[in-house]
């Protein structure tokens, strides 16, 4: 059974269960903490370091959506350190693959771009990576674009969590990981697809779209997910 924990995050005393991630914590006390990879309804697996915070007295930074709170804990969630570090990792996002927001399906309706906007991303330091990526179109009602893809996983977990048909996975390791379907066939002959477009829903990016549809009508119906999982324990 769960305690109660207390601890400060932004030095507001706050109260939280001892399995609540310091996400969870700070979201209770609406405290914002930026995010990418995590999405409520699925599991957490601290992909993207957006959400990282600093711990009083642990020099590392700490994902705060896979890190569960501790009593008497101290938490930052704003800091010049952090937002260079988040700037870094949006910037490292952006060059890994081949994000052009002017010609990309999600272009004004991508967390990508709003979390480069909310950090006044304006260029790179970085070198532009530029890999030669394939856009997978063979499903008659979906595509997946891999130049789009920022591996956040989100796919994967609703396609395995929430419709439980668990087509997607990531293959690979490092800038040479993808995301592929039934292990490497085209999504258009995968047996385990149902063709449910959750998956679809949950890409924060254009990698995922649905054919001659903008992608901003499913972006706005997002929330459907903490509803959907609420059905499926009931149905368990
Ligand atoms: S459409 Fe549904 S079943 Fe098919 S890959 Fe996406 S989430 Fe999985
Ligand atoms: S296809 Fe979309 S949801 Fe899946 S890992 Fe890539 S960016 Fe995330
Ligand atoms: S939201 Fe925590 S690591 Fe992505």
């Amino acid at each position: 059974m769960s305690e109660v924990r207390t601890l400060q995050i932004d030095g507001k005393d706050v109260a939280a269960r001892s399995d609540e991630t310091i996400l969870c914590a700070a979201e209770e006390n609406e405290i914002h903490i930026p995010t990418l990879c995590h999405l409520e309804g699925l599991s957490d697996v601290g992909a993207c370091r957006l959400c990282v915070v600093e711990v009083e007295g642990t020099p590392k930074l700490m994902a705060a959506c896979t890190t569960t709170v501790e009593e008497g804990m101290k938490v930052t969630t704003t800091s010049e350190r952090l937002v260079a570090y988040r700037r870094r990792a949006i910037e490292m996002l952006f060059v890994e693959r081949n994000h052009i927001c002017a010609v990309c399906v999600a272009n004004n309706n991508c967390e990508l771009q709003a979390h480069a906007r909310n950090v006044g991303l304006d260029h790179f330091e970085l070198p532009l990576m530029h890999p030669a990526l394939p856009v997978d179109a063979s499903h008659e009602r979906f595509v997946m674009d891999h130049n789009r893809c920022i591996l956040c996983t989100r796919c994967v977990r609703v396609c395995d969590e929430v419709e439980q048909a668990h087509t997607w996975d990531v293959a690979g390791r490092g800038t040479g990981a993808r995301i592929v379907s039934d292990l490497g066939m085209p999504w258009g002959s995968s047996t385990t697809c149902t063709s449910c477009g959750k998956c679809v829903q949950v890409c924060p990016t254009g990698a995922l779209f649905e054919k001659g549809r903008s992608i901003s009508e499913p972006k706005a119906r997002r929330p459907y997910l903490p509803y959907l999982v609420r059905v499926k324990e009931r149905e368990r």
